[in-house]
């Protein structure tokens, strides 16, 4: 196909030309000088956009569900219990790699489309008299319903109950994109991935770790070799790491956390945010529902429509690529064809997201759905002329 092309499943996001040509650099020594320059760059680039001081950042090869197992292994032992928060099927799959290392995991169950209640978590550790709940996991965006849960309720919940758990976070979907401060949360883990909000092709783990996390990890007896936290920070120390890292990649981290810095994370935040309320009116204007359920909780880097019904999302996501050459996001898990999701997040202007929404129309209009074509564009543009920037006179 001719033209720019569209990836509009929420991550991997788009790779920005500069992150492109940032990758494409002849690869250097990762054990030299300059490998070093690079390694000490990023982490204090990374730390910025974690708003984390006092925070260790570590990186691995790998994806965000290696960013999971390298949380749980790191921070626990066979046999301790955790409360896991599934409210969709990210959250259900980092409950599940903690299954798998023998962690028993208590589950507080969320309807999918609603966030995780943090005074629910508050009563549960309340009644855990005999702290026997080491840790907290739960995913601040589910990327597979839309919603984001309000990490920072999380913490006050925690501390409401004078309760010692971890506060272990997957913030895959969110760093980059949405409101996350490590610190001032007193997250123990946040763990993501390069493909979302940080505009990079897919292939490494990223973890911000607290002190008490590296408390925790002197301790922690699950076996762990590669995900190992100990021999990465202690090589870090030197600027190298124990095995061959992402060089590539860094090369292109460095550059998008230049992009960030240069944008500001602010405005980082208020493009996502403006973006994704133009897409949620341009839905309420095809008469279509979301899949979130409450409009506090509404994700800024992706919304998730429910497919009217008796029509199936992924039948209707192939017809959009077929007709206009547009992936979008199917339903996961338990919503398996039952709702379409939009990707808003990462380098994405409005001119964009206008052309994403234009393809969603004629795809629902050409696949039966009764929609009037363009008021999802009217209703876009409507927003976003309200609230656009004015721009000085040339
Ligand atoms: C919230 C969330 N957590 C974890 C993952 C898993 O990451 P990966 O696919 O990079 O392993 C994803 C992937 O989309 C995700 O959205």
């Amino acid at each position: 196909m001719s033209g720019r092309s569209f990836l509009q499943i929420p991550g991997p996001s788009l790779v920005p030309e500069r992150v492109v040509r940032a990758i494409s650099q002849p690869l250097i020594d990762h054990r030299g000088p300059q490998f070093a320059a690079l390694l000490g760059e990023v982490t204090r680039g990374l730390k910025d956009i974690f708003r984390t001081v006092e925070g260790r950042i570590l990186l691995f090869p790998g994806s965000g569900t290696g960013a999971w197992e390298s949380c749980i292994v790191n921070t626990l032992s066979p046999g301790e219990k955790v409360l896991g928060c599934v409210n969709g099927h990210f959250s259900e799959l980092f409950c599940r790699t903690a299954t798998a290392h023998g962690i028993d995991v208590e589950r507080l169950e969320i309807e999918y489309g609603a966030g995780v209640p943090a005074e629910q978590i508050e009563q549960r550790l309340r009644r855990d008299r005999d702290r026997q709940i080491k840790a907290v996991l739960v995913v601040q965006t589910e990327t597979s319903t839309g919603v984001t849960s309000n990490l920072a309720a999380i913490r006050k919940a925690i501390d409401a109950a004078n309760h010692p758990a971890l506060l272990l976070a997957d913030v895959v979907s969110s760093l980059g994109c949405n409101d996350l401060r490590f610190d001032e949360w007193k997250l123990d883990v946040a763990l993501t991935a390069p493909q979302k909000g940080l505009m990079l092709p897919p292939g490494m783990a990223l973890l911000a770790v607290s002190e008490k996390a590296l408390e925790a990890n002197r301790s922690a007896k699950c076996a762990r070799s590669f995900w190992d936290w100990q021999p990465v920070l202690a090589s870090n120390v030197g600027g190298h790491f124990p095995y061959t890292p992402a060089t590539a990649l860094l090369f292109g981290l460095s550059e998008s956390l230049k992009m960030l810095s240069e944008e500001g994370l602010e405005n980082v935040f208020q493009r996502h945010a403006r973006l994704a309320e133009a897409c949620r009116r341009a839905i309420a204007a095809m008469n279509l529902k979301l899949f979130a359920q409450n409009p506090a909780e509404y994700s800024n880097t992706l919304t998730a429509v429910a497919m009217p019904d008796g029509l199936d999302s992924d039948a209707f996501i192939d017809h959009t690529l077929k007709l206009v050459d547009l992936p979008l996001g199917k339903g996961l898990g338990k919503v398996k064809g039952k709702l379409f999701r939009i990707g808003h997040l990462g380098s994405l202007n409005e001119l964009e997201l206008l052309g994403v929404l234009a393809g969603v129309e004629m795809a629902l209009k050409s696949f039966g759905v009764k929609i009037p074509l363009g008021a999802g564009l009217a209703a876009a543009e409507t927003y976003l002329l309200e609230t656009a920037k004015k721009r000085s006179p040339l």
